[in-house]
């Protein structure tokens, strides 16, 4: 059974490309078949994986479009299969906002893949049209939090767009859970948000918290995994460890 997740926050800068990449190789760590698609026409996904966007012919963007096939866009890096994103898909939130089934193109896409355990969906700082997509194709919602700027407010537009996809369209989609990110123990103001978090969330805030950790963004920068450019680190481990608790839950 391949588990499709969706890592959705739509504030920015909060560790949705950090633990894609990191819970993607970790995964692979555990010996799981894993992909992993860009849908953010930043790119960071494909960047953080060594792979230069501006250099691609085909990218996420065109196999949307349908302009392009699985073949010719997926790519393999550092272990993991990637469908990596381009400039290009900045276009598509308007250019496919007036066409019918817009919300089902990854969907569509998705069921051609095979011989995969995982598929790890990098979304955007929105709630726009490829959040929607990452929506409509998964069957799970993970969603990083960071602890300074916890928006509850934000959170709860978060909620209400995935219990609507969940009624409209998405019957199988279900919130795996809350990551913690870049905590930092020392600050007391965390600790105080985390508390409330707990008592609010309770089972669906992951056990791992991920500490901030300066060799994530260092590691992103050289366009590697954690596991393989610091594998001592308090950011190797704790996304090792984050990974455990997403395998045993299963399906
Ligand atoms: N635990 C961490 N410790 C230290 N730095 C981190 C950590 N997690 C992420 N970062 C860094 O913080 C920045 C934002 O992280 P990231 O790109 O993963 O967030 P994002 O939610 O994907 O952002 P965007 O919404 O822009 O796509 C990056 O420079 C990243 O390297
Ligand atoms: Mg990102």
């Amino acid at each position: 059974m391949m588990r499709i997740i969706a890592m959705i926050n739509q504030k920015g800068g909060v560790g949705k490309t950090t633990s894609v990449v990191n819970i993607g190789a970790g995964l692979a760590r555990l010996k799981q078949r894993v992909l992993l698609v860009d849908l953010d026409p930043q790119a960071h996904l494909t960047y953080s994986l060594g792979v230069r966007a501006e250099e691609l012919d085909t990218a996420v963007y065109d196999l949307l479009k349908g302009e392009a096939t699985l073949e010719e866009t997926l790519l393999t890096a550092h272990g993991l299969k990637l469908i990596p994103s381009s400039i290009d898909l900045a276009a598509a939130e308007i250019e496919f906002s007036t066409e019918v089934g817009r919300e089902a193109f990854l969907k569509n896409v998705l069921q051609q893949v095979n011989e995969v355990d995982y598929v790890l969906l990098d979304c955007p700082p929105n709630l726009g049209l490829l959040t929607l997509n990452a929506l409509t194709a998964a069957g799970e919602v993970l969603i990083p939090l960071q602890a300074e700027f916890l928006s509850t407010k934000g959170l709860q537009q978060l909620l209400a767009m995935v219990e609507k996809v969940n009624q409209r369209v998405n019957p199988g989609l279900a919130i795996r859970g809350i990551i913690a990110t870049l905590y930092d123990q020392r600050l007391r103001l965390h600790n105080e948000v985390f508390e409330n978090l707990r008592e609010h969330f309770g089972k669906m805030l992951f056990r791992t918290f991920i500490r901030r950790n300066v060799a994530l963004a260092e590691a992103a920068s050289f366009g590697q995994p954690i596991f393989e450019y610091a594998p001592n680190s308090h950011g190797a481990r704790d996304y090792a460890a984050l990974c455990k608790e997403i395998k045993t839950m299963g399906k």
